[in-house]
């Protein structure tokens, strides 16, 4: 098995390669691929940290160059890379795409995103998935990766705080703006294995999800999660309609930093915020509270549960008792479940 996932590294490898050549140095991988990127702002510098590559239109350009290079077809169907329909029936799994190696922590290339260049759901045979990405294998297991771990890893211990986004590209525009230490949980939701291999690095994790409700919906499950786990979590929201990217692009990265400062917030002001607009309704109020409560009681640390405890009655004018009580019956009824 060992001997296996060596080979597989190695094909992954030599394909993150070639989708880079093929971007820099391909008249198609030229006139589409780094067009694209050139178009989403992105530098020479920042191609190459990412190791940003294109894969062609044609249906088996990579696994024919691979074949061609002696890697055994068997091996490029274990890695993800080419599919086989039948003896002589086999495709390249990315076609027409821009390609997003993903790293392991070490910096070995272990799997891919691949996105789709625009939308057009005109094209017959309906709209394809924007992002395409390798299937688990023998060396992926996507719920234990984070996308940019490699290139954020020594930001992260610098700063002492991990930045959490959704997207590939997210990662990367950060990274480019000089904010380093941004990790993507790509292509699944956040998972207990990704919150310990960042707590490796810090304890602190900022949650900088899209603005869009999708996006608020996974931060207050990565918020309940992270407690959990016995991290602190913090949350910067995101105009409706931005993420960490596209506001960027927008504002610069002067404003974008300025922003990430001034608009990071802890978990308790994040869920109050969500309430803002009906605060005068004390039955969603008190539904707010009995969330937050909910929320605190993961914490494990005590000393960390009193000091929240305090700033919620102090915040939302409820009485200290009450939130306890909740939280006590919360316990008991926990324990009575398992
Ligand atoms: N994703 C995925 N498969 C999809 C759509 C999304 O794996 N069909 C993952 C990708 O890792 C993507 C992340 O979820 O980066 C966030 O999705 P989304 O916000 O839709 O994409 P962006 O990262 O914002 O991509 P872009 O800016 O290129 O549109
Ligand atoms: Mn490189
Ligand atoms: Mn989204
Ligand atoms: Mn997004
Ligand atoms: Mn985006």
């Amino acid at each position: 098995a060992q001997n296996e996932r060596e080979s597989l590294m190695i094909v992954l490898g030599f394909a993150a390669r070639y989708y880079q050549e093929t971007l820099k140095n391909h008249e198609e991988g030229r006139s589409i691929g780094l067009s694209y990127f050139r178009e989403r702002g992105f530098t020479e510098a920042t191609l190459e940290a990412f190791d940003l590559g294109y894969s062609l239109e044609a249906w088996s350009a990579f696994t024919d160059a691979a074949l061609k290079k002696g890697y055994q077809l068997e091996l490029l169907e274990k890695a993800g890379l080419t599919i086989r329909k039948d003896e002589n029936k086999r495709y390249d799994r990315f076609r027409g795409r821009v390609i997003f190696p993903i790293h392991n922590v070490s910096g070995k290339v272990i799997a891919f995103g691949a996105r789709i260049l625009r939308t057009d759901p005109s094209k017959p045979g309906g709209a394809q998935p924007k992002y395409l990405n390798s299937p688990e294998t023998e060396v992926y297991n996507k719920s234990k990766v984070l996308y940019g771990l490699y290139q954020a890893k020594q930001a992260i211990r610098q700063h002492d705080v991990c930045y959490l986004v959704e997207g590939y590209t997210d990662v990367i525009s950060m990274h480019q703006a000089g904010v380093s230490n941004a990790v993507a949980s790509s292509g699944t939701s956040l998972t207990e294995e990704q919150i310990r291999l960042i707590s490796r690095y810090t304890q602190n994790i900022t949650v900088l999800y899209d603005g869009d409700p999708a996006g608020i919906k996974a931060s207050l499950r990565g918020i309940d999660m992270i407690l959990e786990a016995g991290l602190n979590v913090r949350v910067v929201n995101f105009p409706n309609g931005d993420d960490p990217d596209s506001y960027l692009r927008r504002v610069g990265n002067a404003a974008f930093k300025e922003y990430l400062q001034k608009s990071t917030v802890d978990f308790i002001t994040f869920k109050a915020s969500l309430l803002a607009a009906d605060t005068h309704d004390p039955f969603r109020k008190a539904e707010v509270i009995r969330e937050m409560v909910e929320s605190i009681t993961r914490i494990h640390d005590p000393i960390k549960r009193s000091v929240l405890f305090r700033q919620v009655s102090n915040m939302l004018e409820v009485e200290e008792d009450a939130l306890l009580a909740e939280s006590n019956r919360i316990r008991l009824q926990q324990a009575r479940k398992e």
